[in-house]
């Protein structure tokens, strides 16, 4: 079997500073968040939701507690390129670990190895991944508490899950798939305190039998005039921005005709970085360079499903 170095990026522990940081600098995704944090509290204390029940429903069964346990706890992140899917995934973990108690930690499967062409490599790459977390996640919780929560985020998951239909796919593609359904099956009734993130662009590519496994499948897309306020705002401060030079950029950095608006991406890793670079190092950052910026910058192109 794969070591650990071999499955996974490092292992972070979190709560950790900089994640905490890009958690709270994310915007327009308290839905996600609120639904991650709900949804990890009763994975780690499942005697929550009886207690739920026992108060609201005294004295009667409630059919839908057993449901939870057959459930996988899989989240399916798709949608727009930049839009905080990698962020989210990779930080959620320390909200859940403030709200526990506990530490969280957060696996990245490395799907580096694709490619290589071994037949097989995949398959047993992505079993010896799942059988390291289940290994990881009973040791995380002994004498009936839970210790430990694990996150296990499997990024770029566009090949590894496409949908077994697809024509042009490889061999060694389908067993891909296949590989990660009896992976997260296994986790299925396990009771462990572990949750999967699949990210991917290719939402409409996902394999169905991926989808319907989801718990729930969180669509991410671009930013609307309030979230890019939000963003420019929070990456400009300490710039000495004017407020109506904000508002100009929200404008500027909308939807116009054909054009699509900014991702968020776009704003903070584009946009912001481009005026502070242009400034650098004679003088601070001027209105009017960023706007003249904005206008000259194009969005990210968006995402064009295949399918
Ligand atoms: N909702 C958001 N609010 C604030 N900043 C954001 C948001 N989404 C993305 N960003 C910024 O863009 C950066 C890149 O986002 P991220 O890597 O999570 O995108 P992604 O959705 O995974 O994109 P891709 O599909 O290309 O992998 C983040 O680190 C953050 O700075
Ligand atoms: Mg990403």
């Amino acid at each position: 079997m794969s070591s650990q170095d071999d499955l996974f990026h490092p292992v972070v522990e979190l709560p950790e500073p900089v994640r905490r940081a890009r958690y709270d600098r994310l915007v327009g995704l308290d839905d996600v968040k609120d639904r991650l944090r709900k949804e990890a509290i009763l994975l780690a204390t499942p005697d929550r939701l009886r207690v739920w029940a026992a108060r609201h429903y005294p004295g009667m069964e409630v059919a839908a507690l057993p449901l939870f346990i057959d459930r996988v706890p899989l989240f399916v992140f798709t949608g727009d390129v930049g839009s905080g899917k990698t962020a989210l995934a990779e930080s959620f973990g320390g909200d859940l670990a403030d709200q526990l108690n506990l530490p969280v930690l957060l696996y990245r499967l490395k799907l580096a190895t694709r490619g290589s062409g071994l037949v097989g490599e995949m398959t047993s790459l992505i079993g010896d991944a799942f059988a390291h977390l289940k290994a990881q996640a009973s040791a995380a919780r002994t004498g009936g508490r839970t210790r430990r929560v694990l996150v296990f985020v499997v990024d770029e998951a566009d090949a590894l899950v496409q949908s077994r239909a697809a024509q042009q796919m490889h061999h060694e593609d389908r067993a891909g798939v296949d590989a990660f359904l009896a992976g997260v099956d296994s986790l299925a009734g396990a009771g462990l305190p572990v949750l999967v993130v699949l990210c991917t662009n290719r939402g409409n590519a996902l394999d169905p039998a991926v989808l319907r496994r989801a718990a729930a499948t969180f669509t991410f897309g671009r930013p609307n005039d309030q979230q890019r306020h939000a963003i420019l705002t929070n990456a400009l401060r300490g710039l000495n921005i004017r407020q109506d030079t904000i508002t100009k950029l929200t404008e500027l950095t909308g939807a116009a005709g054909s054009r699509p608006g900014f991702t968020s991406s776009d704003l903070t890793q584009r946009l912001v970085p481009a005026a502070v670079i242009d400034a650098f190092p004679g003088h601070p950052v001027r209105d009017e360079r960023l706007l003249t910026l904005a206008t000259e910058l194009t969005p990210s192109p968006t995402f064009i499903e295949h399918d």
